[in-house]
């Protein structure tokens, strides 16, 4: 038995590493844009040994349920939100991940957003190519400083979540002369230790930072941490950076804000109701909009790829997978039993 469903179609790399080793592969959805439906979804979880997952599609306890001899899931992200780990865990099933390969990919493009939301590229990028561009402008599209520039001033960087890739963004700061305030409450030792930041209290750092980027988990002590209030807290010339999870983002209350000249303008790559859009947020000014591609280079995709299906071959296997989120599965009688039968 060596049947891998893959909800959606992950690039060649990742799938020739499961045919080669010998496996069954389904594919659930081929279209890039369209949804695996929730039927098709049902039927290959109930018909593989191994489910490689998406963000996008939600693996609850239901669907979990629907297969008692599923050895696997390995989620194609580092990201697992969209997995129930805990039921998964209860009935015995391990949920592997693609983490610390989309650190720098994800960490450039905070930086890519930085910059672009401070210097205003897309705006000035549509007004050249829409032929308005006459004459330099002394006083065209200007925007703010991220390195002292003009003030003479260093700015302050507020990261908060410092694991991998809030700790990467830290370290490309350097090279523009910019303070780095760290929050993370499950990483203040580290940040202690950490000459790339000083820790801040959240309150203290929202209050501080010229520009604050959001690295922690969707959890939900970090649902809506950017509410009103933490919005009205920040500088009206402060911007906000989301590339982590949507809900991390009160995006209605960010809407109000940005409406309301509250802060000076946010760069996202992740949404709320991703896809959808808060009401009024493209109409906003000063933000720039991009959808949910930190990890989007050629070779960070083909090398998650290969991570999820080395993954998925060692919940083929029933051997302990290089990147389970939670190890103690494996000492549960649940796994023991699903593996045991696995392996006959
Ligand atoms: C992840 O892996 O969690 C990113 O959000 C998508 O690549």
């Amino acid at each position: 038995m060596n049947r891998v469903f893959v909800t959606r179609r992950i690039p060649r790399a990742g799938l020739d590493l499961l045919t080669r080793a010998g496996a069954q592969v389904r594919i659930g959805q081929r279209d890039e844009e369209a949804v695996v439906p929730q039927p098709v979804l049902e039927d290959g979880v109930r018909w593989c040994d191994v489910l490689l997952s998406l963000l996008t599609e939600r693996v609850d306890r239901p669907l979990l349920e629907l297969n008692p001899n599923l050895r696997g899931v390995a989620n194609y992200a580092v990201g697992f939100n969209n997995i129930d780990v805990p039921a998964a865990t209860a009935l015995g099933i391990p949920v592997s991940n693609t983490p610390g390969v989309l650190t720098d990919s994800t960490a450039d493009l905070t930086w890519a957003l930085i910059l672009a939301v401070a210097r205003r590229i897309p705006e000035a990028h549509a007004y050249l190519t829409a032929g308005r561009y006459k004459l330099l402008g002394p006083n065209l599209l200007l925007g703010a400083d991220v390195s002292p520039g003009g003030s003479g001033r260093r700015k302050v960087l507020g990261v908060i979540g410092f694991g991998r890739i809030g700790r990467a963004v830290a370290r490309r700061a350097a090279g523009f002369d910019i303070d780095v305030l760290a929050y993370d409450p499950d990483a203040r030792a580290q940040i202690d230790a950490d000459p790339l930041a000083r820790w801040a209290d959240l309150d203290e750092l929202l209050r501080q930072s010229d520009f604050v980027t959001l690295h922690p988990l969707l959890t939900p002590d970090t649902r809506h941490l950017i509410d009103e209030r933490a919005l009205g807290l920040m500088k009206r010339s402060a911007y906000l950076i989301n590339v982590s999870r949507g809900p991390v983002v009160d995006e209605q209350a960010l809407v109000h804000a940005l409406r309301g000249g509250k802060i000076a303008g946010a760069a996202l790559d992740v949404f709320e109701h991703e896809p959808a859009m808060a009401p009024g947020l493209a109409e906003c000014e000063h933000v720039v909009l991009v959808p949910h591609i930190a990890s989007a280079t050629v070779d960070t995709r083909d090398r998650m790829a290969t991570m999820a299906a080395e993954n998925a071959l060692a919940h083929l296997r029933c051997e302990r997978a290089p990147n389970v989120v939670d190890p103690d599965v494996y000492a549960g009688a649940p796994y023991r039993e699903r593996a045991a039968t696995g392996r006959r």
